[in-house]
């Protein structure tokens, strides 16, 4: 169950209530922290994560890789109108995200486009969790009719096509692109994958804060605004925030329902994780088959125990809360326009709305315009305080060089 409280949590619970009764301090002064919520904010870090090479895919971190994959996602002729690239929806501009509320490729779509940064991180992807992997999640959208609408000889084409693509394909798999198509299709997506595998946000005003606080730099950690403290403050106690949007990606990587309708118009549902484990089930990429690359199949525990169950109905994965004001509008159907729409769905939640069973976590926080405004502000910290310069292009590797 993902969103069962944990003994644990609950034990932590106590005990935050204890310290906060114990540190009048902290109770009078709204933006000073007791040695729990220090503790809390503390696990929200340090930024950037570690990381390892993604096992499951044997260019992960391989240089002519990230080259290759860097220059096919901006490829518009790997889509059957020769028009859609990845990044005419993932835009490097905004955060690698549409701004729409729902994807246009070659048709309209029903999901909002998600923002590419530190995706290396996740564990399920998409947000019914259809996929296991990045690569295979960089697959579906090449063939998918309406986002590219490609295929694998298509993509084999562009690839064959051209020196310097043939080239960076030799340097990275060891040999030149004369496998079969479907073959050179995985390739492809396991390379574009391994380039988004560098899309890293750079710490933000929060990160700074947090790693102050961890330091005992007072002079530091007084940068960090009064608002976004105390909207801090309401995120790791009254809104419970914390106990989905966990850890440094502000994510536990799990689904969970919170209200946000799922009717697709003009008619139809969204079953959301129901459905996303049922596709990621019947997915020739998924880890079980043929294509992973980790030889000790120790990447497939998670895929071969999941199984739709009836809660999973209408679940959404957790979002990252990070590079948020980059990424509007925001849910898995854009449905908010704005952050302050987000903090108020929290505020007045319908609980009528709220379709998974299992314990209930969320309660309408019935928040002051005052405590909404700090939370938005807490939200805005955790995006870089400055525009993202855009993305550093891979240098090619030395053999693949115009001459
Ligand atoms: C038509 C717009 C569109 C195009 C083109 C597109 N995407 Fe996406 N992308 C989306 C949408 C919408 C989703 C969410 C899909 C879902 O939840 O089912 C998504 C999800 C993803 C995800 C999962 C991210 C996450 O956080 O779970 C990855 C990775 C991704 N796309 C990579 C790519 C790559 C690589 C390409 C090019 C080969 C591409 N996309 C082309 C719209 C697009
Ligand atoms: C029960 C788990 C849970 C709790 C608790 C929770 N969230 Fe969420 N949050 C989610 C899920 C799931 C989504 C995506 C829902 C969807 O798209 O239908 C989400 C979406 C969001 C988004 C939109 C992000 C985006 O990129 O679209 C924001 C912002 C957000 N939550 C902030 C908060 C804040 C602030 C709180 C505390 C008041 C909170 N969340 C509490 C699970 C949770």
């Amino acid at each position: 169950m993902a969103f069962r409280r944990t003994e644990h949590h609950r034990g932590r619970r106590v005990l935050a209530t204890l310290l906060f009764l114990l540190a009048p301090a902290a109770a009078a002064e709204p933006d000073r922290f007791s040695a729990s919520e220090l503790e809390r904010i503390a696990s929200h870090g340090p930024w950037p994560t570690a990381w390892m090479r993604d096992p499951g895919n044997r260019v992960s971190a391989n240089p002519a890789a990230v080259h290759l994959g860097y220059r096919l996602f901006f490829e518009p002729r790997l889509s059957a109108n020769g028009r859609v690239a990845c990044a005419t929806c993932h835009d490097p501009a905004r955060g690698f995200q549409d701004g729409r509320a729902t994807a246009r490729g070659l048709t309209d779509g029903v999901r909002n486009t998600p923002g590419l940064f530190d995706v290396r991180q996740q564990r399920w992807f998409g947000w019914d969790g259809g996929h296991d992997n990045l690569w295979s999640a960089s697959l579906r959208p090449i063939l998918d009719q309406g986002e590219m609408g490609g295929s694998a000889g298509r993509t084999a084409h562009v690839l064959r096509g051209s020196a310097a693509l043939a080239c960076h394909y030799r340097q990275a798999f060891g040999k030149a692109p004369t496998a079969g198509d479907s073959d050179l299709l995985v390739n492809v997506a396991k390379a574009i994958a391994s380039w988004q595998e560098t899309l890293l946000s750079p710490p933000a005003p929060f990160d700074h804060f947090r790693d102050a606080l961890e330091r005992k730099d007072v002079a530091a950690a007084a940068a960090y605004p009064a608002a976004a403290r105390r909207g801090l403050k309401i995120f790791l106690g009254r809104g419970q925030c914390a106990t989905c949007h966990a850890g440094p990606n502000f994510t536990n990587g799990e689904f969970g329902d919170i209200g946000v309708p799922f009717f697709i118009k003009p008619a139809g549902v969204d079953p959301g994780r129901q459905g996303g484990i049922k596709r990621l089930l019947a997915n020739p990429w998924n880890l079980l088959g043929a294509y992973n690359d980790d030889a000790t199949g120790g990447n497939t525990t998670g895929t071969k125990f999941v199984r739709p169950e009836h809660r999973n109905f209408g679940e959404f994965k957790v979002p990252t809360l990070r590079n948020l004001t980059l990424t509007a509008p925001y849910m898995h159907n854009g449905s908010l326009a704005t952050l302050r729409d987000v903090v108020r769905h929290y505020s007045d939640l319908d609980e009528d709305r709220l379709h998974a069973d299992g314990e209930r976590i969320l309660r309408p926080l019935n928040l002051s315009e005052a405590e909404n405004a700090d939370l938005v502000a807490f939200l805005e910290s955790l995006s870089p305080a400055t525009p993202l310069p855009p993305p550093v292009v891979p240098a090619p590797v030395p053999a693949c060089r115009a001459p």
